[in-house]
């Protein structure tokens, strides 16, 4: 029998009188998929239900941190433990040092770090920062990937290798987005171009070292390499934004797998566990200068509120134990290898790649390895394939450019009921 979303339809058309477009956060809309978003209820392990009591295996996992599963119960009860201690000082506490060393232990470019609430906030002020000490202006980032909604990141590529910043948004004033330099994903060829252009300029590069805001995309043998010589032969600061690879990919995060030294770090999602927490960090000359050690302004409110880092903590904990990342990548790989089998016995276009817990999928016969690529992937299809998914009782990213995530949640019959059901779902042939 067909699922009905009848509850969910009443509380989005509820919402849209209430909030712009009935949701906190663009996504979550459900536009690129021609629908209206499911209203969630509860989550517990690799489940959600929505208001319509409808039951889903979740591979959107909060988009990253849910990476233990949903609700996992050391983590409530440290949840509860901490509020219970108080849920917010505005004021030092020992927790926000464990942290840091955690993340430290495993992310050695870290050197320093400083929390955040948000990605958004940590991609902000590491610009800031890294515009302060190398006293330049400019920065460059890629096509398709996504840095958070600040002015200076929200900008896109034009056609060809390389254009001047475009603002991608009204609002966002033309000479912020000026000095944000755009060049294609994995054309290493533009980068050299661009700093050839503005030798003396550049005071940040900043990329998704894995990209997953334009679908999943890995760089290409000698990409990421390329970037560091070029970084350093310009004296341009190399900043990889690991808000969704940190901790996903693997314990180090894509800079450990590709064995890169970057000079400063973005992380967010995993290390809060689900709760608003992220974080900057990198080379301790480079920190150095943040207030109130240096004079680079930037504070928070809840920056190191301790039930976030509570959260950030036991997740981290969690995900540290010895079985736990060959467990979560043997079971990414089992989802991505059954998805390319089913695709192959039914003839459809399709790519899909995974790194630890993080995986994507494209409608499309080539390999994609940037943004333009990605978006001549068959957007039908996906459509067809996301909602035969959903009436089945498999909740995927509702855009064709988004990643999926497995937690340690997920058990070997989720992964082999979601096969089954991919292959009924393709076998239709998604036309
Ligand atoms: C790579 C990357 N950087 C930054 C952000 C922004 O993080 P937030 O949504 O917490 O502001 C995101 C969000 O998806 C992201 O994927």
């Amino acid at each position: 029998m067909a699922r009905s979303w009848q509850e969910s339809k009443k509380l989005f058309t509820d919402a849209c009188q209430l909030i712009p477009g009935g949701v906190n956060s663009p996504v979550r809309a459900f536009k690129s998929v021609d629908g209206d978003p499911i209203f969630i209820k509860r989550a517990l392990g690799s489940r959600l239900w929505d208001a319509d009591n409808n039951e889903y295996i979740d591979y959107v996992g909060s988009w990253g941190p849910a990476i233990v599963g949903h609700a996992h119960s050391d983590v409530v009860k440290v949840i509860s433990q901490a509020a219970a201690n108080g849920i917010s000082f505005g004021a030092p506490t020992s927790l926000e040092s464990d942290l840091a060393r955690a993340v430290m232990t495993h992310v050695p470019s870290i050197e320093m770090i400083r929390f955040v609430s948000s990605g958004t906030e940590a991609c902000m002020s590491v610009l800031r920062v890294a515009r302060a000490f190398t006293k330049r202006n400019r920065i460059i980032k890629f096509e398709g990937c996504y840095h958070g909604h600040s002015d200076m990141l929200l900008v896109k590529a034009g056609s060809g290798a390389a254009t001047m910043g475009v603002p991608d948004s009204p609002g966002v004033p033309s000479g912020t987005a000026s000095d944000t330099l755009t060049v294609a994903y994995n054309d290493l060829g533009a980068v050299a171009a661009m700093f050839e252009r503005y030798p003396d300029e550049v005071a940040a590069l900043i990329i998704e070292p894995i990209v997953g805001n334009s679908g999943f995309i890995r760089p290409v043998s000698g990409f990421l390499e390329g970037l560091r010589s070029l970084c350093t032969k310009f004296g341009t600061l190399l900043i990889f934004d690991e808000v969704m690879t940190g901790f996903r990919v693997g314990l180090g995060g894509v800079q450990k797998i590709y064995d890169i030294c970057p000079d400063l770090t973005c992380l967010g999602k995993v290390i809060g566990g689900g709760m608003p927490l992220a974080a900057y960090g990198g080379r301790r000359d480079i920190m150095a200068i943040v207030a109130p050690s240096g004079p680079v302004y930037q504070a928070g409110t809840l920056s190191g509120n301790p039930v976030a880092v509570s959260c950030g903590l036991k997740t981290l904990e969690l995900i540290s134990q010895r079985n736990f990342f060959p467990d979560l990548v043997r079971k990414t790989s089992t989802l991505v290898e059954g998805l390319r089998a089913s695709a192959k016995k039914h003839n459809l276009p399709f790519s899909a790649d995974f790194e630890g817990g993080m995986f994507g999928f494209f409608f499309n016969d080539k390999p994609v390895t940037n943004f333009t690529q990605a978006k001549m992937s068959n957007t039908p299809m996906f459509k067809k394939f996301f909602w035969g998914m959903m009436q089945n009782g498999v909740y995927l990213a509702p855009s064709p450019f988004e990643a999926g995530f497995v937690s340690g949640a997920h058990g070997d019959l989720d992964i082999q009921n979601t096969l089954e059901i991919a292959d009924r779902v393709m076998k239709g042939g998604l036309v």
